[in-house]
């Protein structure tokens, strides 16, 4: 059977991945988290003092760009490869609230995204592959076969990203949470480079009310389409 490049983008905490991971275990796709791949950098940015309350060093890390080194390595438990910095494994510590507060900012610089791109197309470069984020369907991969669009309200998203901080143990308050989210919608869909938007021909989900089997069966329904067409 061909395969085919799914692209799945959409705003914060619309549970992207979550589909994009069962679906591309599903269709054994390979899948590729890019929102991993800017906190990664993000991470990075912050460790190596670029980045601090008060101040961020786009040059510096500009400069320091080709010191990063980012991969996927499988892991056969969870059934999805997780990011490494310079071999180092990052999967957990970049999820953290400190780093979604500047990773939009990061995200924003052009020299950030013209490394990560040029990776993202070496990984998607024989198709078969589940790719998330926020520029996939209209910049990374504008020929993707399939591409979907996920949003919900900022409250619904804003109180998911919520139970899973605390179920994570972080200490987090409900207003910082969904004023994150709020800042990272505005920045996102408002940055000169590659800003979040819904391509003309993505489809559009909004799960604001609707449950992950759901969305899972309409998703999967909607790829298996495509590839019998391919
Ligand atoms: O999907 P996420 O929340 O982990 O993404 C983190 C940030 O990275 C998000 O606020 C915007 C940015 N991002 C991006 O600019 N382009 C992508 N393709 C993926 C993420």
């Amino acid at each position: 059977m061909k395969k085919i490049i799914i692209a799945i983008d959409g705003h914060s905490s619309t549970g992207k991945s979550t589909i994009a991971k069962q679906l591309a275990k599903e269709l054994e796709y390979i899948y590729v988290d890019t929102g991993a791949m800017y906190r990664a950098v993000t991470y990075y940015a912050m460790n190596n003092g670029f980045i601090s309350e008060e101040h961020f060093d786009r040059e510096g890390l500009i400069a320091q760009l080709n010191e990063i080194q980012l991969s996927f390595v499988f892991n056969e438990d969870k059934g999805y490869g997780e990011i490494y910095l310079n071999g180092k494994n990052i999967e957990e510590a970049i999820r953290t609230l400190r780093v979604s507060n500047f990773v939009s900012a990061v995200a924003a610089v052009p020299e950030v995204r013209k490394m990560q791109v040029k990776q993202q197309l070496e990984l998607g470069k024989n198709k078969g592959i589940v790719m998330d984020g926020r520029d996939i369907g209209t910049v990374v991969f504008p020929e993707a076969e399939l591409k979907i669009f996920m949003t919900a309200s900022a409250d619904t998203r804003a109180k998911r990203r919520y139970d899973e901080l605390k179920a994570k143990g972080e200490k987090a308050q409900f207003a910082e949470v969904l004023k994150n989210i709020q800042e990272r919608d505005y920045v996102d869909s408002n940055r000169e480079d590659s800003p979040l938007k819904q391509a003309e021909d993505a489809v559009l989900i909004d799960n604001s009310n609707m449950g992950e089997k759901e969305q899972f069966a309409v998703v999967k329904q909607m790829a298996l389409d495509k590839i019998r067409q391919v």
